[in-house]
């Protein structure tokens, strides 16, 4: 496996690898890899010849109180893993080869950034579109992985690929958890240990709404509700958002059927953890 750190360089090796005819398959991450980003990185291998997995913690997708600055980095531990996982190439460019000059230009997909993340986390989407726009133009992949772990980001980068047709297909990874529940998360490890066991509320209170949408529940405000009691009901728990809404068009919906989103943002101490389900029937 190579670690390439230009966009010089990952043109090369790519156009090298579509010459040859061989699919090309993007992961795109900030690094700290854990098993939600290997579950991409082996999806990935399975479908392509050539397997580029993107490592930059992107300053634009940061706000200012945000923790750019003490986003776990570990470049070494990242390529191990990675190549275990399968991947050919680690594009790790630095801050000055990503945004040499002031750009002027920034893309933004309207409305969906809006709110969900959005809300606490303004500009945040314009951040992870424009990044993933150039490394979409860098790289050229066939294909592209985003976990459904970020549910927003992917219907967010979905409608950017249609609606500026960028050819690329973009491939959605179910969520990888902890055994006992917890959406891995390269931010998992700045909780506490108090603040972990508290954590655990997110999937115990998903899976609960899950039970009740099966045991015939629809209403979104009950169930909004019984999310809300759950997680309020832990003293360490502060809670951004519970939001029962439309996985594409993000809308929040009254009457919920099968493949709603249920989507969670809390903190605990300082680290803000999202999560989210797909309600189903079976
Ligand atoms: P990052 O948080 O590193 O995540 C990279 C990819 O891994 C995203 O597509 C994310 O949804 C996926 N992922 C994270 N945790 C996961 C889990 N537990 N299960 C499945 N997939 C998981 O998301 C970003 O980076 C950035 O915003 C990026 C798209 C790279 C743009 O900078």
């Amino acid at each position: 496996m190579e670690i390439i750190k230009t966009i010089g360089e990952i043109r090369a090796a790519v156009r090298k690898a579509r010459l040859e005819g061989g699919a090309i398959g993007l992961v795109p991450t900030m690094g700290y890899l854990h098993q939600g980003h290997l579950s991409l990185i082996s999806r990935a291998r399975h479908a392509n010849e050539l397997v580029v997995v993107s490592i930059f913690v992107n300053p634009l997708q940061f706000g200012p109180k945000e923790d750019y600055a003490s986003y776990p980095r570990d470049l070494e531990r990242d390529s191990a893993l990675a190549a275990e996982a399968g991947a050919d190439i680690i594009f790790a460019p630095s801050v000055s080869e990503m945004y040499p000059d002031k750009a002027l230009t920034q893309v933004e997909v309207a409305l969906l950034g809006d709110w969900l993340c959005g809300r606490s986390r303004p500009g945040h989407f314009r951040g992870v579109t424009t990044v993933v726009s150039k490394l979409f133009n860098i790289v050229q992949p066939d294909k592209a992985y985003f976990g459904e772990k970020d549910a927003q980001q992917l219907a967010i980068i979905k409608q950017m690929v249609a609606d500026l047709n960028f050819p690329v297909e973009i491939v959605p990874v179910p969520i990888v958890r902890e055994e006992d529940g917890l959406a891995m998360s390269s931010r998992n490890v700045y909780l506490s240990a108090q603040e972990r066991a508290d954590a655990l509320v997110l999937n115990r209170a998903l899976q609960q709404t899950n039970r009740l949408f099966r045991a015939g529940e629809r209403s979104s405000s009950k169930l909004r509700q019984e999310i809300l009691q759950m997680i309020e009901a832990v003293p360490g728990a502060s809670v951004d958002y519970v939001e029962i809404c439309d996985r594409s068009t993000l809308q929040p919906i009254e009457s919920i059927d099968t493949g709603a989103l249920v989507a969670v943002a809390v903190r605990f101490g300082k680290t803000r953890l999202i999560d989210n389900i797909t309600l189903a029937e079976v």
